[in-house]
């Protein structure tokens, strides 16, 4: 049995009821600061680590990301304070992608990171060009103007589980059985906001129909609109608009458990050593965001939004193509086969 396994029974065995809600055990799986899958350090990505993110297929995702930037800093006039503040910053690969396009021009690079080993391996590769805050409460004084971006940020988020049971929607905890195994037991809701949460879910669903309720992801957007900074908010990550989100074929939702380029279902397995990850509803984020003032600017598949944002990359190439290992990144970013279909943009303006 895994140390974070004995750690969860522990708990389970402390709670008077034996059952945690499953969204405390994922907290757990991912951000136990010694054993958690994040918590424990940041891991390798890409082909050598559990799974690809679009900043492990090459520098060119964070180089768009920073011509996109510079443009609005253009836009705003090049304001003295202009900061781009970038959260699941991991082990600070987007930030030195987006800094070396960035080059010598006078525009500072904030990293949002509450675990000192993420701080520590980003600041081994990045040196001083960046500063750190713990969280977003940090930035309600300042900087005044700001490029926000994150990649893959909400989907690492833990989720709460609800369960329709044809006629009301029960939360799924988690429970030790007699033997060495973890199991799912439906039981009432566990908090206020995830009460008033599933009121907006719907009810025209089959019995047993399962859906992941983000409240962190809504928290998050709420505190990233009141940061004082005025200008743009970059969100890409793989998730669904809300008709897709609650379709019949997702009746056992979308929350998975990638190990060594492998997918699947078994999350109460291998909790620490194996990334829990869910969709993101769009939808409701953007809905969220409108509510708190952030106006949507953009929002579509990744490879559309990235195929415009490189309108200005392929300009300046003045007609002489990339290289081949560049097109490589451009098609396994953009390609619908690849991750422009399953990753989407948003873009908020603030
Ligand atoms: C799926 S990984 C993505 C890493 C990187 N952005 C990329 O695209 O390669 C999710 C990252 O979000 C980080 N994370 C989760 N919650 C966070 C929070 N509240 N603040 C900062 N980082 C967070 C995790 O530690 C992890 O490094």
């Amino acid at each position: 049995m895994s140390s974070l396994s004995q750690i969860l029974r522990q708990k389970l065995a402390a709670t008077p009821s034996g059952r945690l809600p499953f969204a405390q055990v994922m907290e757990l799986a991912l951000y136990h600061p010694d054993h958690g899958y994040y918590g424990a350090g940041p891991r390798k990505l890409g082909r050598q680590g559990d799974f690809f993110t679009s900043v492990s297929v090459g520098p060119l995702f964070g180089r768009l990301l920073a011509m996109q930037a510079l443009q609005e800093w253009q836009t705003l006039g090049e304001p003295e304070d202009f900061t781009l503040i970038e959260q699941g910053a991991h082990d600070g690969q987007l930030a030195e992608d987006v800094l070396s396009e960035i080059g010598d021009r006078p525009i500072r690079y904030l990293i949002v990171e509450p675990n000192p080993r993420y701080r520590a391996a980003q600041a081994q590769r990045l040196g001083d060009r960046v500063r750190w805050v713990e969280s977003l409460a940090e930035l309600k004084t300042g900087p005044g103007h700001g490029f926000f971006l994150c990649n893959e940020l909400p989907d690492a988020f833990p989720v709460h589980l609800v369960r329709w049971n044809g006629e009301r929607w029960e939360e799924l905890h988690v429970e030790a059985d007699g033997t060495e195994d973890l199991r799912f037991i439906p039981g009432d809701l566990s908090c206020e906001e995830l009460e008033a949460e599933v009121q907006h879910l719907p009810r025209d669903l089959e019995s047993g129909h399962v859906l992941e309720v983000n409240l962190a992801m809504l928290a998050w957007i709420r505190d990233l609109a009141q940061a004082a900074f005025r200008g743009l908010i970059f969100i890409a990550d793989y998730g669904l608009d809300a008709e897709e989100f609650y379709a019949d074929t997702r009746a056992s939702g979308t929350i998975r458990r990638y190990h060594q380029h492998q997918m699947d279902g078994h999350v109460l397995e291998n909790l620490g050593g194996c990334d829990l990850t869910t969709h993101i509803n769009f939808t409701r984020l953007i809905d969220e965001a409108a509510r708190h003032g952030l106006a949507q600017r953009e929002y579509g598949l990744q490879g559309r939004v990235l195929g415009r944002m490189a309108m200005s990359w392929i300009q300046s190439l003045e007609g002489n193509p990339p290289d081949a290992g560049t097109m490589r990144q451009f098609q396994s970013l953009t390609h619908p086969a690849l991750m422009g279909r399953s990753f989407r943009c948003l873009v908020l303006r603030k």
